[in-house]
């Protein structure tokens, strides 16, 4: 039978799973860890690194390294959360030509859908290792909260990766077949999901017969543990600046170490009640003299900065239980599904909510994944008996006369699903009508997503209201809307099925297609290779490590300057060689990185 996997293309890190034999799995990567950081770099020798690669050369390469571009994907240039992206990321966020969103990495401009598809490739060619065959489908997650473009932006990330995404289906519902799936249980369940980049809180029945229905959804697919590490970044920032009046934001590689200390203050504390961040040689005074940042945060601490973002998630599980029209003693479990569930104050507040300790038997980095497996392998092979009926997040309708949202299926509705409304004209004589399709929850048209439009043309003269248009949409299993819209006396029709601003062309990804189809490489592994690759890694990790410092105490002088280039294309090579997987040219590099390492150390033990 032909092999599908399931694909959780995360904020910060991705997660590839498989049925085998009737049992999900995940596939590990090949240092084995079973989640792969969703980061891209391009090295200076315009070498593309992904996953663990690109993140341990974040540091050394902070303008050329794209993290959480998930956060980007399917926006518009003019929203508020690019603006918020643009302002705060270290990699170059422009403006690209369909009102949608670039990434310039080496002078060179990427779409966001072309950064996520090297994020999947990376994680289909994981797979192709260890299945030892090629893979062409696959089922890939998104948040639930996502909208038409968001979900068509990351269909088109799939299908430029050389995928063909046979379902997209939703974070919270694949968390929830994972959790229910071979138990033949009979539950109404909260899934709560707060991931690096997105919160997602969905209810559901879980019937027998492995029938899944999703009964209420929403969430916010602009909060996450990005924005509690941003919290952190900004403490850290304030608090530098009073000492020593400094924006340490305008130094891209600060702001990187800044991001990396964050988030491990932030891991730490939901062990631990306090934690030092420590960053020698963040930052040189500008009289020569280095400066460092040094800091106690506390558990107490992150709680305070972080308590209205825990508080939002808390108010969308209100909503949505409303939604749903369901009491709180109703929902028989809570599942528990991201990173950011481990923060004891994560869990502490959701226990209070639903009066009910949560369930801790899955885990949360990995079930989203294996509910992308199971529903791919259910939808290839007919004898599985599985259904899975899911909901359509946001309203969807139309733009009517004087700027209203005229709702033709409301949120919360099960999908696939078709709805139909008849309009008229709203002039005499008026022989066109103008069709903004549109997504979202507000009356007044210009505070939803716009989706798409078209015009119906060749209508026949009469005074207004007397012709009649059919309006129908119809959103798929994927959450994809198509519309229609048809003269009802002549039977005129147009359709579009809405494409359009997921920011890319037809043409553009056949093109990206082709482009990405050179950068496939053939992936063999050794044991010869592992050693190899496990002694550079180790000295990269170290000479990473030391590199602040020794720019700090370098940099002024000519042959320091060399010696810092040197270093930056010694670990560019070292990781190059690790990545074409050939243990002679890993072992190579190995000398090089020794002695840099060397210098290193030395350089710093001298101040
Ligand atoms: N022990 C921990 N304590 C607190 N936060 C943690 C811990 N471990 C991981 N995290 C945080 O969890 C987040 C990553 O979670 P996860 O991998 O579920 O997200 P994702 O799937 O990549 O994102 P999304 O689902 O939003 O697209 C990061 O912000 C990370 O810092
Ligand atoms: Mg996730």
């Amino acid at each position: 039978m032909e092999k599908v996997i399931g694909i959780d293309l995360g904020t910060t890190n991705s997660c590839v799973a498989i049925v085998e034999n009737g049992t999900p799995v995940v596939i590990p990567n090949r240092g084995g860890y079973k989640t792969t950081p969703s980061m891209v770099a391009v090295t200076e020798a315009g070498k593309r690194l992904v996953g663990h690669i690109a993140k341990r050369q974040a540091i050394t390469n902070a303008e050329n390294t794209v993290y959480a571009a998930k956060r980007l994907i399917g926006r518009k240039w003019n929203s508020p959360q690019v603006k918020n992206a643009v302002a705060t990321s270290s990699y170059r966020i422009v403006e690209g030509p369909h009102n949608d969103v670039r990434i310039v990495l080496r002078d060179k401009e990427y779409s966001v859908p072309e950064i996520s598809a090297m994020v999947l490739q990376e994680m289909k060619v994981i797979a192709e290792d260890y299945l030892g065959e090629p893979v062409s489908k696959a089922v890939v997650t998104v948040p639930a909260y996502f909208n038409d473009n968001q979900r068509q932006a990351t269909k088109d990330a799939g299908e430029i990766a050389g995928l063909e995404v046979i379902r997209i289906i939703n974070e919270p519902t694949a968390a929830a077949l994972s959790y229910g799936f071979g138990r033949n249980i009979e539950k109404t369940v909260a899934v709560y999901d707060f991931g690096g980049g997105t919160f997602d809180i969905s209810i559901l029945e879980i019937g027998a017969h492995g029938v899944f229905k999703v009964i209420a959804t929403a969430g916010d697919t602009f909060l996450g543990g990005e924005d509690i590490d941003a919290r952190i970044i900004d403490w850290l920032v304030q608090g530098f600046k009073e000492e020593h009046g400094i924006d340490l934001r305008q130094d891209r590689m600060a702001l990187q170490r800044l991001k990396d200390a964050a988030e491990k203050a932030k891991c730490e504390l939901s062990g631990v009640r306090e934690t030092e961040v420590n960053l020698p040689f963040i930052i040189s005074s500008g009289r020569n003299e280095a400066l460092h940042l040094q800091r106690t945060l506390t558990r107490e601490t992150l709680e305070e900065l972080s308590d209205d973002l825990t508080e939002r998630t808390v108010d969308i599980c209100r909503q949505t239980l409303e939604d749903a029209r369901l009491g709180k003693d109703e929902i028989e479990e809570v599942i528990l599904v991201g990173g950011m569930t481990r923060m004891p104050k994560i869990q502490t507040a959701v226990a209070t909510f639903f009066a009910k300790e949560p369930n801790k038997g899955v885990h949360p980095d990995e079930v989203v994944a294996l509910g992308a497996a199971i529903q791919g392998a259910a939808l290839v092979d007919d004898k599985q008996e599985m259904v899975l009926l899911d909901v359509t997040p946001h309203a969807l309708g139309i733009m009517t006369f004087g700027s209203y949202f005229e709702e033709l299926i409301p949120q919360n509705t099960t999908v696939p699903t078709h709805r139909t409304k008849i309009f008229t004209t709203s002039r005499d004589n008026q022989t066109a009508v103008k069709i903004l399709v549109m997504q979202g929850e507000s009356q007044r048209a210009e505070e939803n997503e716009l989706l798409g439009e078209f015009i119906l043309t060749g209508l026949r003269r009469a005074p207004k209201g007397q012709v009649e248009i059919e309006v129908t949409f119809e959103i798929n299993a994927d959450g994809i809307v198509s519309v229609k819209a048809k003269d009802l006396e002549t039977g005129l029709e147009q359709s579009i099925q809405v494409t359009a601003t997921s920011g890319l062309t037809r043409d553009e990804i056949k093109q990206m297609v082709e482009d990405a189809k050179d950068d496939l490489l053939d992936r063999r592994t050794s044991e010869e290779f592992e050693g190899a690759r496990q002694e550079a890694e180790k000295l990269i990790a170290e000479i990473q490590k030391l590199f602040p410092q020794v720019e700090q105490i370098v940099a002024t002088s000519d042959f320091g300057r060399d010696a810092i280039e040197k270093a930056k294309s010694i670990v560019d090579k070292a990781n190059q060689a690790i990545e074409k997987r050939e243990a002679s040219l890993v072992k190579e590099q190995i000398e090089g990185l020794t002695r840099t390492h060397r210098m290193f150390k030395g350089v710093v033990a001298k101040t």
